[in-house]
């Protein structure tokens, strides 16, 4: 965080998700290419990781690409797995310091043997950590999730019901995001945690990834502290 006030704690979701948009136009509005704001969002993604393990959060779930970004032009694209390759190399040995469990959640199959080699890496050198779970959605997309969690599912055999196909979901054991916010300005949810974020409270913020500090975290988390989830129950039903 950026100064030392507390964020009351009593209720801190468990899990967030973020759509971290807003790069390009963060670079551009520095007359800069668009990749220059990636690497600045790369930094924030690291910094949000670090604040999420101060504050007790117990699952971190960073939208870094989506199924359909690889319709980029090619240059950013290949910066993107670049980025990706050398944060995890650079990164994993801090993370493991900081008990951070780290995931690559999405379609991995699509990535280069190299990289794919790196992420193997960097889950198993953290595998048995226990403090924030960091899970990275690259190559995922919400529809390909319930897809090859249905297909999992078909194979083995077991009875179609709701408890069996989350089993597969690639965010596995995680509970569902108490919180999902985009950053950005935009506001919907493009094809990410789908099944996932059923219940989570969304907040759309217009502040772009890049400039998304600590503070506005807070605020996001202050924001949060006063929803009342209700999970399809009447507010009487929920305060009792
Ligand atoms: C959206 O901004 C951002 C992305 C598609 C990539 C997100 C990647 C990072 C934050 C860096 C990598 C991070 C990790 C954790 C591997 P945009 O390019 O769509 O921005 P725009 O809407 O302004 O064009």
């Amino acid at each position: 965080m950026s100064d030392n006030e507390p964020v009351t704690t009593d209720k801190l979701p468990q899990h967030i998700a973020i759509i971290m948009d807003g790069n390009g136009r963060w670079a551009q509005a520095r007359g800069k290419k668009r990749v220059f704001g990636h690497k600045a969002g790369m930094e924030r993604a690291r910094e949000m990781a670090e604040t999420c393990g101060e504050l007790g959060v117990k699952f971190l779930t960073l939208f870094a690409f989506s199924s359909e970004n690889w319709n980029r032009p090619a240059e950013e694209v290949s910066f993107l797995m670049d980025l990706f390759a050398t944060s995890l190399k650079n990164e994993s040995k801090k993370l493991n310091k900081n008990n951070v469990k780290l995931k690559v959640i999405g379609d991995k199959a699509g990535f280069d043997k190299g990289l794919q080699k790196a992420i193997d890496k960097a889950e198993a050198l953290t595998a048995d950590n226990d403090g924030l779970t960091l899970n990275i959605a690259a190559n995922y997309g919400g529809r390909w999730d319930i897809m090859q969690a249905s297909q999992q599912l078909l194979t083995s055999g077991r009875e179609l019901t709701e408890a069996n196909l989350v089993k597969y979901l690639a965010t596995g054991t995680a509970p569902e995001p108490d919180l999902l916010i985009r950053t950005g300005g935009e506001k919907r949810i493009s094809n990410f945690l789908l099944w996932q974020a059923a219940y989570s409270e969304l907040y759309f913020s217009d502040v772009l990834w890049p400039d998304f500090d600590g503070e506005q975290l807070k605020l996001a988390l202050a924001d949060y502290a006063q929803r009342q989830r209700r999970f399809g129950k009447t507010g009487e039903q929920v305060t009792g």
